[in-house]
This record gives C-alpha cells, structure tokens and sequence, in this order.
C-alpha cells in the first residue's frame, strides 16, 4: 500500500489502495497449464485459440453451453446508450428520467434539522441521511412496486470533502490533527445505514417526511451478536464483558435483502478504524490482525475513543467484520451481527432461496487475492411466517471456494473439527474458525482471487455472478484459471452453474464471462462482445444486481478520464445467447464517483442507483471542501458534493431498457 501519510491519494484512492493491498500471505497454490489458465473457455468456442492442449482442459459440455443457440430464458436489453465520458454531471440513457431522491445531510427522522454544512453537528447528523450511500435495497409495503422502504448502508467518510481545511495530500498526523472531537463524532454518526419509506407518484419518487419506519443507524447504535462467535472469549471488552453486545457498524458496502423482508448490510474495511500499530506488533494476535490488515489507521477516531486503539481494547477489532442483520419493519429492534457468516471484509451478500428450501448466501471478500464464499442454513426458509426466519442465518455451513482449471470448482466447508481446521492448526472452536474467517480458509486451499465483490444468484437461470474487480499485484507466475490476467488492472465476471442446479450441491462449474476493460487494445485483453459499442465497455466491476427479467446490470469502481476515458456507471451485460457478453452504458456517474447500490423494483419499473464519493480525487488530482472536482448535484458555489441516490424511470412510465 502507497503510504497514506506521505501520498496525494484521496481518502477514496486509499480505500481502493487499502482494499488492493494483500493480506493473503498463505502458499495456497495457483495452478494449471498457463495457455488453459490465460484464457477463458469462451475464448476457445469463439476460436481464438482451438488448441488441443486447452480444449483438453475444457469439458464438452462446457463448450456445448457457451455455444448454445437455446432459447433465450431472459430479454435482451433495448435502450439507446449514453456516451461514455466524464464530466461534472450524470446522465442517464434517453427516454429516461434521473432525480436525486435524497443527498447526505437531508431529513431521515422527522425532527432532523435542515442541513447546514457550515455547522455539522454529531447530534444533526444523526438523524439525517448518511455520507456514503453505497448498497440500496427495496423492500416493498403492501407487496407495492411504486411504494416502500429503502434501505441504505452510509459506507464511510470522506473528511476532505466534508469539512474545510483537510488536504488529503497532508501527512497524516497533520489530516488527523484536522479532526477534532466533534468531526470525529460526525463521522461516526455519518456511518451505518439508513432506513426511509419513499412513494412514487406519476414519475417521481419521494421521500415520506414523517414516515414511522424512518430510522438511522450509526457507528453508536447497539448491536446484538448472534451465533456461534458470540459470546466467544476473543469477542469480550471491557465494555462488554459478555461478549454480546456492541456499538456500531462501520463500512458497510454492500448487502441485500431476504424474501423474509430483512436487510442484511456487511462490514467491509473495519481495519481502517483501528489503530496503535505497535501494540498490535506486540500483541498475542499480531499474525490474526496482519491477516486482516489492521491497524490501517486511516481514521483518527482511535484518538478520543480507546475502543479502536488496539493497545488498550485489543479485542473490539473482533467485532467488526460481520454481516448485520435489521429489521426496517421495525424501528426500534435490535440489529443482529449474524457470526456464522464469517468474520471477513465482507462485500455483498448476494442470495437465493435454494430449491430444497434452504437459504444460500453468496459472499465475497473484497481484498486483492481473499476468496468467494458460501452460506448454506441448516433450517428451510418459512414463507408462511415472518417469523419463522428469525434466527434461520444463526445455523448452518460457511464455505469457501476452489476453482479448478478443468472448469470444474469445489465448495470447501470451514468446520471445527473437519479436515485442517483443528487444534492442531491453533483453533479452539467454531467461533474462533469464524472470528478467523480468512485463516480457515487459506488452510482447506481456497482459491485466491482478484477482488471479489458483489455476487448475485439469477433466479431465472440459476447462474450466479461474481465481480472482481481487478488485482495489479497479481504476477505472471501467480495466475491461474480463474484469475487468468497478470497486474489485473481492469477486472473480470465469473459465471458459477450449481451442479444439478442446486445451489448448496457441494461442487459446481464455472466459467470466465467477461475480461473487462477497453476491447480496442489488445493488450488489455477484454473479451466482451463484438457487438459492444465504444460506450459499452467498462473496467472495474463492483456491485450488480438482476433483475426481475433475469438481465445482469453491472455497477463500476475505478473508471476513470485518466484510466478509461469513462466516469464509473451502470452497464446492461447480456449473459445468454449470441449477444452474451455486450454491454451497454445505461447511467454514468458524476466526476470522482463510483456507482453503487444498484437495486431494481419487482416491476422493473424504477432503478435506485448510489452516487458514492462524487467529486473525490484520484492519484495527481486533490478535491478538497473549497476546491472540488464537482459540485454535484446542487451545484451551488457554496456546497461540497453530496453523496446522493437517484431514482431512475422511464418517461411515461414502462419497464426499464425492455
Ligand atoms: Fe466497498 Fe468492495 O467496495
Ligand atoms: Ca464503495
Ligand atoms: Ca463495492
Ligand atoms: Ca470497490
């Protein structure tokens, strides 16, 4: 990782540094014949390398699916694209409607002050809408499309955007200095998630002023655990000595909601909030916490807040790193830290009701070479009763992923007691396997992989899409089958098929669906469509989601003017037929921000899209408060960006790019 203290990097790049920098130091091997390995099986149906020695490695049925010409299960998508660029603005595909919904600083609960930015206040910021909106979920009333709550993680902070004076290009003692007591409470009451009810009405949404449902969640808000970790020694404080209880959530990325109608929001970089990296060298968990990256000391919260210095609360950190689960039915009810599903910097939580009636969820861990994992419940989802799913994700089987060369891939389970992960490997129980998520995993030979991010079950097809966003250190000699390009710079898709269309059958087949970046150079590598427009391609895939239809809608992270003459975006990918592999530019993002939280209503009616960290800066460039790239969306000379969600439909109505 590029020094912080001594880089121009804005707080965003040092996310996307920290979030590339490895932490996997284990001698899992990568594999294989390096001509199958570089190539995707695509790649040989299309007939640009029909060489035995790879065709071997490719089974016939494999080839058979890439070039079936079956009938299409899903629409292809039909809109006129956007033009690919950046500029201070966003745009959306012709025929189409893009609203700012709600910015950062704007009313939550109804008795939230008007935003002033002048004079942020902890006890404001509470109740009004988070920095950082990245995941978005829907969650209809009355099984309504135009009428619901939307729930939204505030993922992190970016200080140089939201308050005068910090130059990200500072040394960091001098940044931290910057923060007093009070930013930092900001901060941390910008943090979480927040829930609002929001109503459509001809072709505009909007917020429901004094909804019941609104609620706001924080890096404060008191958080149950749940599982097998809970309670465990490692999980213990002295502010909780029973290990049970918590204050917050923090970088929450994405997420997903269930069918039972509960959100789920996953911690991604907890390392950032922690500091005190002499103690942890000395410290009895110093190999668990350089696993994990931490302390990263990107925040100065450990300054007036002991629990994130590692040298006197060494087990707060244990804490942190789970997916949560909340009830936005209920405003008052506690959130959950679900342990069983893993202690990891988790991205998504992508899932499906698997046909046996069990609940799968797709997780990834978003570092360069971590890995792609499953949860299986033990017990069957209940459709006659909300309740019934109470404590459904509380039992049942953390997998991880090993994706063979032959196509062929294997979920490993990670149980106490099976295979490695016994006392011998240094584990005393299931929590301690879970608080120590990424260890288990490296010791049953999971794959590492190029960033995983979000992963989504389509329930039309039965395919699941896994995002990875790219991995510059990945040399030559470490690539493999599924991580085929070295210095991956621009990212790939990788398609899972359950074996027998079961999604917790215990191995499954797979296949590279698209290497992203610009088709055009040829030393890049991208195998998208010909079919795909100049504005069809994209770099850096991040978040996704399917939609009712079955079509793949792919969210971007680090395309850039500089990088690939595009602002990041929301791209249409056809998965079937033909046209597999095009893409198409629906949405592109403001200057400085990435696009996150795609989520689509039940009629495909409407598309709620987060605008993340508009206006920050990239390597070379600053964006401060007073000097930003952008004033999006207000616009107004004395107004920072605004992280914001925009609600996109069609003019007169209609289903979206149908
Ligand atoms: Fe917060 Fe993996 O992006
Ligand atoms: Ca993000
Ligand atoms: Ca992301
Ligand atoms: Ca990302």
């Amino acid at each position: 990782m590029a020094n912080p203290a001594q880089s121009d990097l804005s707080c965003a790049d040092l996310f996307e540094e920290a979030e590339n920098e490895p932490a996997n130091r284990s001698a899992n091997a990568t594999f294989g014949d390096v001509l199958a390995e570089r190539l995707s099986r695509r790649d040989l149906v299309k007939g640009i390398l029909a060489t035995t020695a790879v065709a071997a490695a490719v089974s016939p049925s494999a080839l058979l699916t890439a070039c079936s010409e079956a009938p299409l299960t899903t629409p292809q998508f039909n809109f006129t694209e956007v033009v690919a660029g950046e500029s201070d603005r966003h745009y959306v595909a012709e025929g189409y409607s893009a609203d700012v919904l709600i910015r950062w600083g704007d009313k939550v609960l109804v008795d939230a002050p008007e935003f002033d930015v002048n004079n942020l206040t902890a006890a404001a910021q509470a109740q009004q809408f988070g920095y950082n909106n990245d995941f978005l979920g829907f969650l209809p009333l009355a099984g309504r499309a135009d009428h619901g709550l939307l729930v939204i993680n505030h993922e992190y902070t970016s200080e140089e955007l939201m308050f005068p004076g910090i130059d990200p290009s500072d040394k960091k003692s001098k940044r931290f200095a910057e923060m007093s007591p009070e930013r930092v409470a900001v901060e941390m009451m910008a943090h979480g998630g927040s829930v609002i009810e929001v109503k459509r009405e001809g072709d505009t949404w909007s917020v429901v002023e004094d909804s019941p449902y609104a609620r706001r969640i924080t890096a404060e808000t008191e958080i149950e655990f749940t599982g097998p970790a809970a309670g465990h020694e490692k999980m213990r404080t002295s502010a909780d000595p029973d290990g049970r209880k918590v204050r917050g959530m923090i970088n929450n990325c994405s997420g997903a909601v269930t069918p039972w109608g509960t959100w789920l929001s996953c911690e991604e970089n907890f390392n950032g909030y922690f500091s005190n990296k002499n103690a942890a060298r000395k410290s009895a968990d110093a190999a668990s916490l350089q696993r994990y990256g931490a302390p990263a000391e990107w925040y100065a919260w450990a300054r007036f807040h002991d629990r994130f210095d590692i040298g006197k609360e060494p087990n707060e950190i244990h804490r942190f790193g789970w997916v949560v689960e909340i009830d936005p039915l209920d405003p008052n009810s506690t959130p959950k830290k679900r342990t069983a599903l893993g202690r990891y910097k988790h991205e998504g939580a992508g899932n499906i009701v698997n046909r046996d009636g069990r609940f799968v969820i797709y997780q990834g861990d978003d570092q360069r070479f971590e890995y792609i994992y499953r949860f299986v419940t033990k017990g069957k989802v209940d459709e006659a009763r909300r309740e019934g799913n109470k404590d459904l994700l509380d039992e049942g089987t953390l997998y991880v992923a090993r994706f063979n060369p032959d196509g062929s891939g294997v979920w490993l389970p990670l149980v106490f007691g099976e295979g490695p992960l016994t006392p011998a490997s240094g584990f005393s129980d299931q929590g301690d396997v879970l608080i120590n998520t990424r260890f288990a995993a490296d010791l049953v030979g999971a794959t590492k992989m190029d960033r995983p991010e979000d992963i989504k079950a389509n329930p039309v097809n039965g395919k699941v899409y896994c995002m990875l966003t790219n991995n510059t250190k990945r040399q030559p000699v470490a690539t493999d089958a599924a991580n085929p390009r070295p210095f991956n710079k621009f990212g790939h898709i990788v398609e899972i098929t359950p074996d027998g269309g079961d999604h917790a059958a215990p191995t499954f087949r797979w296949e590279i669906l698209v290497q992203c970046g610009d088709p055009k150079l040829a030393e890049v590598g991208a195998t998208f469509n010909p079919a795909t427009s100049a504005n069809g391609w994209f770099a850096n895939p991040d978040n996704c989601v399917v939609d009712a239809e079955g079509r793949l809608w792919v969210a971007t992270d680090g395309n850039s003017g500089k990088k690939t003459g595009r602002a990041d975006g929301l791209w249409g990918l056809e998965t079937e037929g033909k046209a597999r592999g095009t893409g198409r530019l629906f949405f592109r993002c403001p200057i400085g921000a990435e696009m996150c939280g795609p989520c689509v209503t039940p009629d495909t009616q409407t598309f709620f899209v987060a605008v993340q960290h508009p206006g920050a800066g990239e390597k070379g460039v600053v964006s401060t408060f007073k000097r930003p790239r952008t004033r999006w969306p207000d616009f107004k000379w004395d107004m920072p960006p605004r992280p914001s969600v925009v609600a996109i439909t069609k003019k007169g109505g209609g289903k979206i790019g149908v």
